[in-house]
């Protein structure tokens, strides 16, 4: 990482994780400049430039290498489909710059082992963009457990869903990797293993396509066996009309506790008025009237500005991030188990995949 006081950050991708999320967080810290982005044609990655202030636009052929290659850049946020995360990953990292990926690592195991592999030999900083664990209900969630409160946790249960991802390339089975498992387990099971606070042992996955007309799953349910016979259960859809759904409950033996980030917001809205009046109010909504449940301040209630400070401090300090490459291979290996044992019908011993 360079001396000087702010860290330079190179963005690859103009989409919706980094309009909606990323960019608002990274105003919110002086210790962090943008200074150039990467996307695929001039004029959506110039607008996107000049939106947030930021003074280099690097588009079309190779333009991910290129920003890689700026020496004036840091570090690099990877923020492409997915099967641009290993390339964009490894082209930053034989740069020498610090990357933060966003999730999931890899479309398999195999990827995330190479991204862990490529971080590692190069001795760069990698952070992964696991937003989930930063959602200020969910720390606080986890230093309960800690504090003994809640007892032995006996069942950890963490859902996401709605109505089907926005842009086309999560539909495609080769750009994406998977469905809604990869797409949206990949948290779930991520949440479960943060809470629990060790590795599980033994996954049991069941995916259907239930209602998009799609070769992916559309649904997905992943159970995981915790040291000590604990329980992860991880619920995940594609298909749940009513717009962005987080919920999260903890059993334990002497008590429990209930998180829903998306409904209970603090603020509801009953409105009539058209869509040119009310525009956006709820991620992925499937209704712009009537009764409403928005979100506020999203890049802070979803987690965004702590994951951002928690990879910048961890720059400054040189020490590798508590949630870094590791820990997204594991999620990957779990996810590659889960389908394994959806496909063959039985729970699978995880091993030390
Ligand atoms: N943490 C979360 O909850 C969350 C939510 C949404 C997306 N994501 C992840 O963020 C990543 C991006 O998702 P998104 O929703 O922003 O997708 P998106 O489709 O909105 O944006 C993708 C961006 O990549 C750019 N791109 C594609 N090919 C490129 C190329 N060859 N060179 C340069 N740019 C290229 C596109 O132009 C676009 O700007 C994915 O890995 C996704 O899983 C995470």
């Amino acid at each position: 990482m360079a001396d000087s006081r702010r860290v330079k950050l190179g963005l690859l991708g103009t989409g919706f994780i980094l309009n909606d999320f990323h960019l608002p967080a990274l105003r919110e810290i002086p210790e962090a400049q943008v200074v150039a982005v990467a996307g695929r044609t001039g004029g959506k990655t110039d607008a996107f430039a000049r939106r947030w202030g930021i003074k280099k636009a690097y588009h079309g052929e190779g333009s991910i290498e290129r920003l890689c290659k700026d020496p004036e850049i840091d570090a690099v946020l990877v923020a492409l489909p997915n099967d641009l995360h290993l390339p964009a990953i490894t082209v930053a990292a034989e740069n020498g710059k610090d990357v933060i990926c966003e999730k999931p690592l890899g479309r398999n195991l195999a990827e995330a082992d190479r991204a862990l592999r490529t971080v590692r030999k190069q001795k760069v900083i990698h952070c992964y963009a696991e937003n989930q664990i930063f959602i200020p209900q969910i720390s606080r969630a986890k230093k309960f457990i800690e504090s003994g409160v809640l007892g032995k946790i006996t069942w950890i249960r963490s859902r996401e869903a709605h109505s089907g991802p926005h842009s086309r390339w999560f539909w495609d089975p080769e750009r994406a990797g998977g469905g809604v498992l990869l797409d949206m387990g990949c948290h779930s099971i991520e949440v479960t293993r943060y809470l629990f606070g060790r590795r599980p042992e033994a996954t049991s996955g069941w995916i259907a396509t239930l209602v998009h007309e799609t070769p992916l799953e559309d649904n997905s349910l992943v159970l995981l066996q915790y040291e000590g016979g604990g329980l992860g259960q991880c619920e995940n859809s594609w298909t749940a009309r009513g717009g962005l759904d987080v919920r999260l409950e903890v059993f334990g033996s002497e008590g429990s506790l209930f998180i829903d980030t998306t409904r209970e917001t603090g603020i509801k809205i009953f409105t009539t008025a058209s869509e040119e009046k009310t525009g956006y109010i709820v991620e992925k909504a499937d209704a712009k009237q009537g009764w409403l449940y928005p979100a506020w301040n999203e890049f802070i209630n979803n987690g965004y500005l702590a994951e951002l400070r928690h990879f910048l401090g961890s720059m400054a300090r040189a020490r590798q991030p508590s949630e870094n490459f590791e820990d997204g291979r594991l999620v990957n290996a779990i996810m590659d188990s889960a389908y394994a044992s959806a496909r063959e019908g039985r729970w699978l011993e995880l091993g030390s995949a």
